[in-house]
């Protein structure tokens, strides 16, 4: 199925005679021949898994132990994306191996059986010009094109060329929400700026991985609670039918458009299936939520663009990427049912999977979970062309720091990544975004423990155990927060109504505090008996109200709050700890020990 180089080439010199070889030689380099003869190549292949990756949910593993753990193993070999977010990330940084080394890597998992390996190209002049915290290291200027072309795509193009790694189908996410900002973000001055850059950018990309001959390149078109408007949905097939028409080999350099890359929109908003249903006062679509946005989840979206795109001049041959690392929305708080409500917005609110305040909030959202695992053409969504769902961003990577951070990778401090923020870009909602969070790339265990908890469809067993002293499976060798009592090779004079010891201790702490308000942190730790559910209490100065409170369920009654766990983060072990956070409106308590029940 591998279009080979050499095989080509050999075929038109027995074809054309000697002299006539020589140009054909040259004419086959300039001119690949399409990617469509091979439609979809994840069909039949396995797929590279990052050892870097690996390693990192295996520590995570370790840390959070118990089932959680044991669900974070589960998932230790799935693939993803390697990411080549900035010029040194192709010699490997620190904390991630280059290109080369990966390659290789993944020509010995091969073991001379088809394999894709998937990456992002992520580094265009005046990246990300609607966001900060990936914004990249190449300006958007004439110099910062030219380094783009040279040091970055040149430079990859030169390793993935390699005779060595021909055989390996490279599956190519090329510039993460790009051309999607500029469909929609056109009136902000940076996004003028990069405008002609990112065109260029990706064209210059397109073409150069096209010439390698293995690679398969997916253009970025976000996800459908950015693009699915109608207005929006038009523009983005213009924009992305122009680029690729304007680039040298056109639709033969695209195998088709990835949605949904970082981000948590979820693949099927089961209960919310028509969008012109009507409930109430209005259609189901003209909900706040949705702002009459009718494509409510990445099915709808990516069956929508495709259309377009057909309609626009594409090749029917395409195919479509979903990332479904962390639209998963599982854990207690999905819904399992429509809601009864005859309000709209109640409807809607009771209805959804997707528990962001608002779909525009992006960075690190509090309650996602990992959703489906890689799969290679998922059944029962012919009118999406799915080629596969894949994770292109990696699960436990942070999106962006929650405050700022000094750095060398040219990120700044995105305040949608901040928790106490009110985001005019979210019509005033609070961000949703975790607090404690680390620069963008970087190991988030505490994202981590959620993503894994709330994962949909659940892993495992169906998720973390909520009572790890009742499951007869459970190995209690090899489970911190086993109860001893139910294990029958315990000691048998062992008295069951021992005294089980401190169930569990938390302090106050607070992390931020502006004047008229404050973001305060609650840190649960498990006491010596462990425990499987916990309850804290805490009184604020009056006049004080909580604005939101993440990782925990809560009630307020006069002053005292109460909050408790949210089962995914209620076991903890002896010495085990958990936090979670709030913000509040007045003035701050004094710090110290609440009560843990
Ligand atoms: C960051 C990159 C990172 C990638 C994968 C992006 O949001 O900007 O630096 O490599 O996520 O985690």
């Amino acid at each position: 199925m591998q279009r080979d180089k050499k095989v080509r080439a050999g075929v038109a010199a027995g074809a054309t005679g000697a002299l006539v070889a020589a140009s054909a030689l040259v004419a086959l380099a300039a001119a690949p021949s399409a990617t469509a003869a091979v439609g979809n190549p994840y069909e039949g292949a396995e797929q590279y898994i990052n050892p870097d990756w690996n390693e990192d949910v295996l520590q995570a593993a370790d840390v959070a132990g118990g089932s959680l753990g044991d669900d974070m193993r589960a998932i230790a070999n799935e693939p993803t994306h390697v990411w080549m977010d900035r010029i040194q990330a192709i010699e490997g940084i620190d904390r991630q191996h280059g290109l080369e080394w990966h390659l290789d890597q993944a020509v010995e998992q091969a073991g001379g059986s088809p394999l894709v390996f998937n990456m992002v190209i992520y580094d265009l002049p005046g990246r990300d010009c609607f966001a900060l915290a990936s914004n990249g290291e190449l300006p958007a200027t004439d110099e910062g094109m030219e380094r783009y072309k040279t040091e970055y795509i040149d430079a990859i193009v030169e390793i993935l060329d390699r005779p060595e790694y021909e055989d390996l189908r490279i599956s190519a996410v090329i510039e993460p929400d790009s051309l999607p900002n500029l469909v929609t973000n056109m009136s902000h001055q940076p996004c003028q700026e990069s405008a002609p850059y990112y065109r260029e950018g990706v064209q210059y990309a397109l073409d150069r991985l096209h010439e390698v001959g293995n690679v398969y390149s997916y253009i970025d078109a976000a996800h459908s609670g950015w693009l699915g408007w109608p207005d929006n949905a038009s523009g983005s097939a213009q924009e992305f039918a122009n680029v690729v028409e304007g680039s040298t080999y056109g639709w033969d350099g695209v195998a088709g458009f990835v949605t949904n890359t970082a981000n948590s929109t979820p693949l099927e908003e089961p209960f919310l299936t028509d969008p012109n249903l009507q409930v109430g006062s209005g259609q189901v679509r003209s909900a706040d939520y949705y702002e009459w946005n009718p494509d409510f989840d990445e099915i709808d979206w990516t069956a929508d663009l495709y259309d377009r795109m057909v309609a626009q001049g594409a090749p029917s041959r395409i195919g479509m990427l979903i990332d479904t690392s962390r639209n998963g929305w599982g854990g207690s708080e999905r819904p399992t049912s429509a809601s009864s409500s005859s309000d709209l917005n109640t409807y809607v609110d009771e209805s959804r999977v997707d528990r962001r305040t608002h779909r525009g909030a992006w960075c690190n959202p509090d309650g996602a979970g990992i959703g489906e695992r890689p799969t290679v053409s998922p059944s029962g969504y012919a009118e999406s062309h799915l080629h596969a769902f894949v994770w292109v961003k990696p699960p436990g990577e942070s999106d962006g720091s929650s405050e700022e951070i000094p750095n060398d990778e040219g990120k700044s401090l995105d305040r949608m990544c901040d928790p106490t923020y009110q985001a005019d870009k979210l019509g005033g909602a609070y961000t949703g975004a975790l607090p404690n969070a680390p620069l963008s790339g970087w190991w988030f265990q505490d994202q981590f423990e959620m993503l894994v908890a709330n994962a949909y469809p659940p892993i495992g067993d169906g998720g973390p155990d909520p009572d790890p002293t009742d499951d007869p499976t459970d190995d209690p060798t090899d489970d911190p927060t086993d109860d001893p009592t139910d294990d029958p090779t315990d000691d048998p004079t062992d008295d069951p109504t021992d005294d089980p010891g401190t169930v569990c201790e938390a302090t106050l702490e607070v992390v931020n505090d502006w004047g008229s308000g404050f973001q305060g942190q609650v840190t649960v730790t498990g006491g010596s008996g462990g425990t499987s559910g916990w309850t804290t209490q805490f009184t604020l100065p009056s006049g004080t109200s909580i604005g939101s409170l993440w990782n925990a369920d809560y009630s307020v009654s006069g002053s005292t709050v109460t909050a408790s766990d949210m089962g995914w983060n209620g076991t903890l072990s002896a010495g085990q700890s958990t936090s979670f956070g709030f913000t509040a409106n007045g003035t701050a308590p004094s710090a110290g020990a609440v009560t843990c029940s």
